[in-house]
């Protein structure tokens, strides 16, 4: 049984109350339910974190270092500003898959850059908060494949 560490960045504890046409009406403690029930069924464990300070998320992604076998982040707006998660990232050798769950692509011009992709195996946006659980799967795959390498 291997450590995910689920990510999320800032403003995302409002899940379910803020702007639910674009990020709907699930909370991040019914994502946190999902991703837990989900990952047990794969047989990993899950350390699931959410804050609106950026050098939290780092400090986890240091942590996930001692003890992480892959992560899933969803950076939320530092996706597109932030030098300083990407650089911890790149210090991560696990697998690594970044969430969004709007399109950010479909929507404005500054939300189209990502510094986390940089580092990201793969990205997963507009699929709602259903891109946690892909999110997931994927790492649980990618872990799975590295063990028979
Ligand atoms: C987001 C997209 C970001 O552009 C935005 O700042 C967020 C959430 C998403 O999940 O769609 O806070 O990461």
């Amino acid at each position: 049984m291997s450590l995910i560490y689920v990510l999320n960045g800032p403003n995302l504890n409002l899940l379910g109350k803020r702007q639910p046409h674009i990020y709907g009406h699930e909370t991040l403690v019914d994502v946190e339910t999902d991703c837990r029930k989900l990952a047990s069924k794969l047989g990993h464990e899950i350390r699931f974190h959410q804050s609106n300070r950026e050098y939290e998320i780092i400090d986890w992604i240091h942590e996930a270092r001692e003890d992480g076998a892959g992560i899933v982040i969803n950076p939320a707006a530092f996706t597109h500003t932030s030098l300083a998660i990407l650089d911890a990232l790149n210090t991560f050798e696990g697998p690594v898959i970044e969430i969004h769950i709007s399109n950010v692509h479909k929507r404005e011009s500054f939300r189209h850059h990502s510094f986390v992709s940089h580092r990201a195996d793969g990205v997963i946006a507009g699929l709602g908060t259903e891109g946690y659980q892909l999110g997931i799967r994927r790492v649980a795959t990618m872990l799975k494949t590295e063990r028979k390498d």
